[in-house]
């Protein structure tokens, strides 16, 4: 009896503690306790949870901290604001913690607990550096050459706590008294080195100890000098890579010092022969110099380091997250090639390496190779890597089980050729490790069919073989470039499957810094194509147009002003330069990439009576000088830019003007007749309204006379499904789909089992055999933009825009077809998880939706059987209802 009361009791406080307003998931600057804030007014957000419905914040309190002392508190400020509120304290002092804490009140009259977390700040002001660049100047030390090992002994009194501020022209990894230092890899990451370079700041407190301790430092090529690009372009930043280090240690004492880069610290080669980003890594452990970061060991042979005056106030605090480890893989099959070659197959197509646990002679060199794909016949295809060697070598020391792995490069494969192995190969031995920028996933999506599922795994494990700290098309061949067409058309679905506005807020900052003085904005950025054939001072439609699509999507999906108010002068500046080279409002001129890679009758044989699918450049670039032009004034709208917004709105008009009278019959017929042509004027609003439901016949009529393929390229295939679904004809959009013959999203996936998305619709012809070399792409994410469609459209979760932005206000608005028979979607928002599943039985379609707290939603249902549509036992009658937060079940019928 006492028993049951007792659980009684329990049960009823926890419902009552659940019910309570509680704060989670605090961050600052977007980041879980970050400790190396480098922005002097940090951005406060947290998520409330509640149990009851419609929980809104109506005030917030902020408090923030160090060593006791308030120096801020903002008092209780009435707002809904649960994000981004901007830190208004007394100045933040650089190298120091902070410790904050918020509490809200809401509109049911509770009062939450106060939640907290800290804060760390960096090197707020450019004099904190005391540290000097050193490189290592030894002759071996070049773009492929030996990479050097740098090191410093310090004596130090009893710690109290010590951070380390580093950064590096090429990539480092430091050790410190033997251990590695933290755990993120190619580090510093890629940003327009010339321009803007990223620090990083490490907590060390447990790291050192009292009495010796010693650093040591290995620096590699990296993105910094290491060849770009197919031209085979090397030292694009500088011939010396160089290392910034600064150390600050507080002692028990209360006093402090700092260790830093200097002429005091010693340099030697190291065990790691060559590495490059292309061609990969060689290492030999018989040279490996053992404790080299420790306090004992001997480095009287060690040369000085030679001290360079590179700038240091171009360098900035980091704002994204680093590159980790993440998905660890166990081949899943030891193949053998007609050759006689042993390959593993891990299984899936990823970024990143492979680490190698090994026994063996001393001399004894083992080979791996890595590949995408097999042809036909099982043999590693090579060619699509064009001049990449994508290789790692390591010769054996012959000390027991040594353990081998990549430092600085990094691979996309799925395959790997191993040589040199006597004996029969282990494959436990062999572990393929992804690594990307540790960006947090959010989105879950799954339907009844097991094609779809699979596209959506496709999608998502490109993107995580693409987001390598900067946006690349491809992760294997000799490019890997953050080419900006495939960010733009793919940045609102990356935005879904991960939290991507750090990684894309930092890449927009090198965007701007790579944007030309007319405005133009290169094809890829950080722009190492400068001076090539490929750097022009022009844009690309729907290339170079990133610079104003990702940040107002990334407002979108955030509800991150932020990001849009730092990019406006290069978006402003983007447009100047679009209208400079428009003529009465066309965009008519220079060089244009369009509808990239879009269906063509050479590509692959036997597609009977089909047609090739060339949307006129022009006409493309006139469509996407309307979708820049309606940005800029939603973004001009948002910063209160009143007389932009107006400019804007008079040029929209002209601009859809000049296209109808360019490219357009009286009667709506396009001087193209593509499906993208159609897409993009629909997409858009080109075509006068009278003549849009022609438009959609005409499309569909394409469509059909292709026997329901796709024949889109980069720049109508994002669009395609929308526009379908947009004019009501989303029965078309779930064939195309479901369609799974070439070409189309699921033939890679039913034809050839593929694990990525592919660069061509046909990157493996159905016979087997390869596209061109030259440009073949086993994991290119761009055609992964229907991910976007399949999140909004089956699942149905979308935001509001404006004031709604970020998921403020949410849309549910499932859309039926294609037989399936249940989805489940759900994507965890700056505001919390927003869920919409539902599933069909027996005619009835029963809807569950979850809505975060200090949000609303607006639920369309997908019948018109009004009065069947009940929440719970209650009849609606409506086709909408909107909810605030809570949990809601819904049954109809169809
Ligand atoms: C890249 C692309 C890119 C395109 C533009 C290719 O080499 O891999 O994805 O957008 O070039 O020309």
């Amino acid at each position: 009896m006492k028993k049951h009361i007792l659980l009684l009791l329990f049960i009823c406080f926890s419902t009552l503690t659940f019910a309570q307003t509680e704060l989670s998931k605090l961050t600052v600057e977007n980041l879980s306790n970050p400790i190396g804030i480098g922005v002097k007014a940090p951005r406060f957000s947290w998520k409330l949870v509640s149990g009851k419905r419609n929980v809104k914040q109506t005030a917030y309190e902020i408090q923030v901290k160090e060593g006791g002392k308030t120096v801020w508190s903002s008092g209780k400020v009435a707002s809904e604001a649960s994000i981004f509120n901007k830190y208004a304290g007394t100045p933040l002092v650089s190298d120091s913690k902070y410790t904050w804490q918020v509490r809200v009140w809401d509109n049911q009259g509770n009062t939450s607990k106060w939640a907290g977390g800290t804060f760390g700040t960096a090197l707020l002001n450019t004099n904190d550096w005391k540290a000097k660049w050193i490189s290592s100047g030894l002759k071996s030390d070049t773009v492929n050459g030996i990479v050097p090992m740098f090191r410093k002994s310090f004596s130090a009194k009893k710690i109290a706590s010590a951070k380390v501020y580093v950064t590096s022209r090429g990539l480092y990894e430091v050790q410190i008294n033997g251990k590695r230092m933290g755990d993120s890899y190619l580090a510093p990451g890629w940003t327009s080195y010339d321009k803007h370079l990223q620090y990083q700041t490490y907590d060390v407190s447990s790291m050192l100890s009292e009495g010796k301790n010693a650093i040591g430092v290995l620096l590699g090529s990296g993105w910094y000098r290491t060849r770009l690009g197919w031209e085979n372009k090397q030292n694009i930043y500088g011939k010396d890579t160089a290392l910034l280090f600064q150390m600050v240690i507080k002692y028990a004492d209360g006093t402090s010092e700092t260790v830093v880069s200097d002429t005091s610290w010693k340099v030697s080669n190291s065990h790691i022969l060559s590495s490059e980003i292309y061609n990969g890594e060689i290492q030999d452990a018989r040279l490996a110099q053992k404790n080299y970061s420790t306090a004992t060991f001997d480095d009287s042979k060690w040369t000085p380091v030679v001290a360079k005056d590179f700038p240091i106030d171009y360098i900035t605090a980091s704002i994204n997250e680093p590159i980790r480890k993440q998905e660890h893989i166990k081949p899943i099959a030891v193949l053998t090639s007609p050759k006689g070659e042993t390959i593993l197959d891990f299984g899936q197509n990823l970024a990143g390496w492979v680490a190698v646990s090994i026994q063996g002679k001393s001399g004894d060199q083992i080979k791996l190779s890595h590949v995408e794909m097999l042809d036909k016949k099982g043999t590693p295809y090579f060619e699509n890597l064009r001049s990449a060697k994508a290789q790692a070598i390591y010769t054996l020391s012959g000390n027991g089980v040594e353990t081998f792995e990549p430092h600085f490069t990094t691979f996309g494969f799925r395959y790997v050729k191993v040589e040199g192995i006597t004996g029969k190969i282990n494959p436990n031995d062999f572990t393929a490790i992804a690594l990307y920028s540790d960006v947090t996933k959010t989105g879950s999506f799954e339907t009844s069919n097991a094609s779809v599922n699979k596209l959506q795994s496709n999608i998502q494990w490109s993107q995580r073989g693409n987001f390598l700290d900067v946006p690349t098309d491809c992760p294997q061949r000799d490019e890997r470039l953050g080419w900006t067409g495939d960010a733009e058309v793919f940045s609102r679905t990356a935005a879904y499957n991960f939290n991507v506005d750090q990684f894309f807020a930092k890449w927009l900052i090198d965007v701007a810094a790579d944007q030309k003085e007319n405005g133009a904005v290169p094809f890829v950025i950080p722009n190492v194509l400068k001076g090539s054939g490929f750097d022009m001072p022009v844009g690309a439609a729907g290339w170079s147009d990133a610079s104003i699509i990702i940040p107002y999507n990334m407002y979108v999906s955030y509800g991150d002003k932020e990001i849009v108010e730092r990019q406006y002068p290069s978006m402003k500046a983007y447009l100047g330069y679009v209208r400079g080279a428009a003529k009465n409002d066309l965009w008519n001129t220079g060089f244009q990439f369009a509808d990239w890679l879009s269906y063509r009758v050479d590509d692959s044989k036997g597609m009977i009576g089909m047609k090739s699918a060339i949307t006129d450049n022009y006409l493309v670039a006139q469509c996407f000088y309307a979708y820049n032009v309606e940005i800029m004034i939603k973004a001009a709208t948002l910063l209160g830019k009143t007389e932009e917004v107006k400019e804007y709105q008079s040029l929209l008009e002209r601009v859809r003007k000049a296209f109808q009278t360019e490219y357009m019959t009286a009667s709506g017929k396009l001087i193209s007749e593509t499906q993208t042509a159609y897409i993009l004027a629909l997409q858009f609003d080109m075509l006068p309204e009278n003549l849009r439901a022609q438009a959609v016949e005409r499309l569909v009529k394409n469509i059909e006379s292709y026997e329901y393929h796709l024949t889109t390229g980069f720049l109508g295939t994002p669009f395609l499904n929308p526009v379908l679904t947009r004019f009501g004809r989303n029965d078309v959009a779930y064939k195309l789909l479901l369609q799974d013959t070439y070409p189309s999203w699921l033939y890679p996936i039913k034809a050839h089992g593929a694990t990525t998305i592919w660069e061509r619709w046909d990157s493996m012809k159905p016979d087997g055999t390869f596209q061109d070399p030259s440009m073949t792409s086993f994991n290119h994410y761009a055609y992964g933009a229907v991910g976007d469609w399949m999140y909004r459209t089956i699942a149905g979760i979308d935001t509001k825009e404006a004031e709604g932005a970020g998921y403020k206000s949410i849309i549910i608005k499932p859309e039926l077809g294609g037989n399936l028979t249940y989805a489940k979607g759900s994507l965890e928002t700056n505001y919390g998880l927003v869920s919409s599943s539902w599933k069909i039985e027996n005619n009835k379609f029963i809807l569950d939706v979850e809505v975060p707290a200090n949000t609303n939603a607006t639920i369309e249902f997908p019948t018109n059987k009004l009065e069947t549509i009940k929440e719970n036992k209650a009849v609606l009658n409506a086709k909408t209802k909107t909810v605030g937060s809570g949990k809601y079940h819904f049954e109809m019928e169809l």
